[in-house]
């Protein structure tokens, strides 16, 4: 952590001087406290922050550092920025089933300004967006990266890659229209060029569908799709380029296929089973189970549009999801905090962590599954904690999260790259 630490500061000062702001502005956050959230302890101490990185955390330093501005905080508990393994930020999310279709692309990146600014006030500081077409969360995430607009740091995958007729195609028209998705492609080599061809248009990360899902027509969520060779195809691809890999799977043969094919995530993994957890943990794959949605789909879904045969498949995974939830906690999985905001409201992504709790996991685990593990598979070395030397991503809360989880519904503070967003 040290050696990091002062890779961290010399990167920051070659910066401050190639940018020439020798003095740049600095400031003292005075919290309540605290929460460590690799030990789980509370403790208090103040956070001295210059330009986006935590440069130090120790009692008192508003003695040492007298001119310099004190935020007080005492009301609140402070904790790393969340981040979000799974989010579609692109889109108006009340658009479910055929409605979905009948928007453009340029209205939905509009909409995903809307929702990144939701995201990030709700104390969602870095998140995947896993799926997106025409490359629309590329842009949304330059804009972020330059200021124009307010969100969280984003990892994009562009178009998901999936098969002819599966879940990361449209099957809503029929073949009238000739419609297929952007990222589809089937074939070893179908499948490299489309991982070139995202990597080349500014996706980080690459996202497939291995398994039929829920909300799309006509597929099954236990068929698997995509053959091992594909899987293996993709995966070698996106890691020759320092890309890690996403798959979407609910079905075992599914998610076996993926881990062996040594994916980073197995998102959903609603029918995983004990030795497959085992599996995950041996080859380091992260689950990313969200949990929270199934409720949201079943209550208000009907009423949005969404396809009965979708509402049917959700009756049944959305239970054993949770089971496996279970098992997986208790079997000590790698679980990243992924939730699929975008089918329900943007900003309401903390809801999940009630649930987390509720199938079996401490509400430290729960906390730590949305920083430091999170952090772990994104691949980012100084962000998921309040660390020296880790950027200033920071947000309060009025309660302790640890004796109540649900205070991270009602984040008071945001602060992201040392920007204060929310106070
Ligand atoms: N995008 C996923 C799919 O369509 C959502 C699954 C939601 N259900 C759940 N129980 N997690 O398959």
């Amino acid at each position: 952590m040290k050696k990091i630490n002062k890779y961290c500061f010399s990167i920051y000062l070659f910066c401050i001087l190639v940018s020439g702001q020798l003095f740049s502005e600095r400031l003292i956050l005075n919290p309540k406290q605290i929460l460590d959230i690799t030990s789980g302890e509370l403790y208090q101490a103040q956070i001295l922050i210059e330009d986006k990185i935590i440069i130090k955390i120790d009692k008192d330093l508003s003695k040492q550092y007298r001119n310099t501005k004190l935020l007080d905080l005492k009301e609140l508990t402070l904790l790393p920025g969340l981040m979000d393994s799974h989010v579609h930020l692109i889109g108006n999310t009340k658009l479910k089933g055929y409605e979905s279709i009948g928007e453009s692309s340029y209205l939905s990146t509009i909409y995903g300004v809307d929702n990144a600014k939701k995201t990030l006030l709700a104390g969602f500081t870095t998140v995947r967006n896993v799926g997106a077409g025409n490359y629309s969360d590329v842009a949304l995430k330059q804009s972020i990266d330059r200021n124009l607009i307010p969100g969280p740091t984003m990892l994009v995958s562009g178009p998901a890659l999936g098969i002819t007729g599966g879940h990361c195609d449209s099957n809503f028209l029929p073949h009238d229209y000739e419609y297929k998705s952007q990222g589809v492609a089937d074939g070893p080599w179908e499948v490299r060029k489309m991982v070139r061809k995202n990597r080349k248009y500014g996706a980080n990360l690459i996202k497939f569908c291995a398994t039929g899902g829920v909300m799309s027509k006509n597929t099954n969520v236990n068929n698997r799709q995509y053959t091992f060779e594909e899987m293996q195809a993709i995966v070698d691809e996106a890691h020759s380029h320092g890309m890690k890999v996403a798959a979407h799977a609910h079905g075992l043969e599914g998610i076996k296929t993926a881990i062996k094919a040594g994916v980073n995530s197995i998102e959903h993994a609603s029918y995983i089973d004990d030795e497959t957890i085992e599996l995950a943990k041996k080859k380091g794959t992260y689950l990313s189970m969200d949990i929270y949605v199934s409720d949201f789909i079943l209550g208000e879904g009907k009423d949005q549009g969404i396809l009965e045969e979708s509402l049917q498949k959700e009756r049944i995974v959305g239970k054993i999801q949770r089971q496996n939830f279970k098992k997986s906690v208790q079997a000590k999985a790698n679980i990243s905090f992924g939730t699929d905001a975008g089918i329900f409201p943007h900003g309401k992504n903390a809801m999940q962590f009630k649930y987390m709790v509720e199938w079996g996991m401490t509400p430290l685990q729960a906390i730590q599954s949305s920083t430091i593990n999170a952090a772990d598979l994104f691949g980012l070395i100084n962000t998921g904690n309040i660390s020296e030397g880790f950027e200033a991503d920071i947000i309060g809360t009025k309660g302790n999260p640890l004796e109540d989880i649900t205070v991270l519904e009602d984040v008071t503070f945001v602060m992201k790259d040392g920007i204060i967003y929310k106070q």
